[in-house]
């Protein structure tokens, strides 16, 4: 049993139960995202605003960048861009890599999804 498992577990079950029911053949970015961003978060350019905004054509777009989305000041103040060390930084943990920004998750991935799940999102359109 690794510590924290289960800890990540509460955090996601869905996700610990497809990483157990697939433990042959890992997730992919996809269903990854799935799981865990797909509740908030569009893809392509689609004005289908939810929680968050739409994150198609993500890599080197500027933070904040989405037209009638209102970001918090933090991430708009922020001078970043979306590259994977910029990515993993802030799913890693957003509120220390961007104090005070509104995006109120916690992320339930291990390093090595995460990693997985930015390489996928940064490919798409
Ligand atoms: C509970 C809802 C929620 C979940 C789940 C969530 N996000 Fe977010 N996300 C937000 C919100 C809200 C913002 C806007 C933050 C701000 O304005 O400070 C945001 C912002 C972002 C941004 C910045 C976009 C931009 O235009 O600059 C990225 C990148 C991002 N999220 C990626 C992800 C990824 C990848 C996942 C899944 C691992 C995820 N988010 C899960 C709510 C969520």
């Amino acid at each position: 049993m690794i510590p924290g498992r289960q800890t990540r577990c509460w955090l996601a079950m869905s996700a610990c139960l497809l990483a157990a029911a697939t433990r042959a053949a890992p997730p992919s970015g996809e269903q990854l995202y799935d799981i865990a961003c797909l509740s908030c978060h569009s893809l392509g350019d689609a004005a289908d605003h939810r929680v968050g905004p739409p994150l198609g054509g993500l890599l080197n777009r500027k933070a904040a960048m989405v037209k009638d989305y209102r970001y918090s000041e933090a991430l708009s103040a922020s001078g970043w861009s979306w590259t994977l060390p910029t990515l993993l930084a802030w799913l890693s943990d957003p509120d220390t890599a961007i104090p005070n920004n509104a995006m109120n998750y916690v992320n339930p991935l291990t390093a090595g999804e995460t990693q997985r799940l930015g390489e996928w999102l940064l490919q798409q359109p």
